[in-house]
């Protein structure tokens, strides 16, 4: 893979897949801009960066927010002149039973989970049409494709959510050379599980075919991957990245 002279915004890149993604970019040439609502965190993964002398740079954004997601991709432009690369990455999990979600709570999990990638690609669009040449993958999950297990169902509504987004846009945007696509990640080893209970957790590997949780690499490789020019002949694919335990 080769990303030199590209630029990519990876939303939630200040740990986890996020992070994975973002130095996997760098790793390849890539300019990466790590937006994430932990500004701090966001500019550790910059540091770490710069000092491999790869061009990196931090924004903090809360992608619930539509104007905060549009001033993302501009400054993205500003620093490095383009978008090439978006990865819809930043994303919840709760694990609230369905007797007990409120309204509030499903508001807030569809405005981080899922308006965010329409509003994100969305702002990436004139740079991408401009090139005729543009990567957009998201973080969609296994919840979204079985319904879930351990998480709460705004989860699963939204990652299904994100399903449909990434074929909609893959169809609409392929004229343009813009391929859209999305991986869902079964469990997979980092923060976002700590809110789980052991038994849950438990339940969870007893379930995988490959006996554990997936690694933040095993994710960031395919995500990177798609975002590649290896892939250039797949749009609207949802790839499964979960050890064997569902067969999309
Ligand atoms: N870890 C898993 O088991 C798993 C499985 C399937 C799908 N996924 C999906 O992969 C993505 C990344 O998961 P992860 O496990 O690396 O998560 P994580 O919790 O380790 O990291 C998420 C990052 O997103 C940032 N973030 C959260 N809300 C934000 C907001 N409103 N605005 C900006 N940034 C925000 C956080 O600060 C954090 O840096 C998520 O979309 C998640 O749903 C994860």
């Amino acid at each position: 893979m080769n990303f030199s002279g590209r630029t990519a915004i990876v939303t939630g890149g200040a740990k986890g897949i996020g992070r994975g993604c973002c130095e996997l970019l760098a790793q390849h040439g890539a300019n990466v801009v790590i937006a994430d609502m932990n500004l701090a965190g966001a500019q550790e993964v910059e540091k770490a960066l710069k000092e491999k002398g790869c061009s990196a740079k931090a924004v903090q954004v809360n992608v619930k927010s539509v104007g905060d997601v549009r001033a993302m991709v501009e400054t993205a432009a500003d620093t490095f002149g383009t978008v090439d690369i978006l990865i819809n990455n930043a994303g919840i999990l709760h694990t609230t039973p369905i007797e007990d979600i409120t309204e509030e709570e499903w508001d807030n999990i569809v405005a981080i989970n899922l308006k965010s990638v329409f509003f994100a690609t969305q702002a990436v669009l004139p740079y991408m049409k401009e090139k005729r040449y543009g990567k957009v993958l998201n973080l969609s999950s296994l919840a979204g494709r079985n319904g879930g297990i351990a998480n709460g169902l705004g989860y699963s509504a939204t990652k299904a959510g994100i399903i449909g987004l990434t074929r909609g846009f893959a169809a609409r945007l392929a004229k343009y050379g813009i391929n859209v696509n999305a991986i869902a990640p079964g469990s997979t080893d980092t923060g976002i599980l700590d809110t789980l209970p052991q038994e849950k957790i438990d339940e969870l590997v007893s379930k995988i075919p490959l006996g554990r949780f997936g690694k933040t690499k095993e994710i960031a490789g395919v995500a990177v991957f798609l975002c590649s020019d290896e892939a250039s002949f797949m749009t609207g694919a949802i790839v499964d990245v979960n050890g064997g335990m569902y067969f999309g």
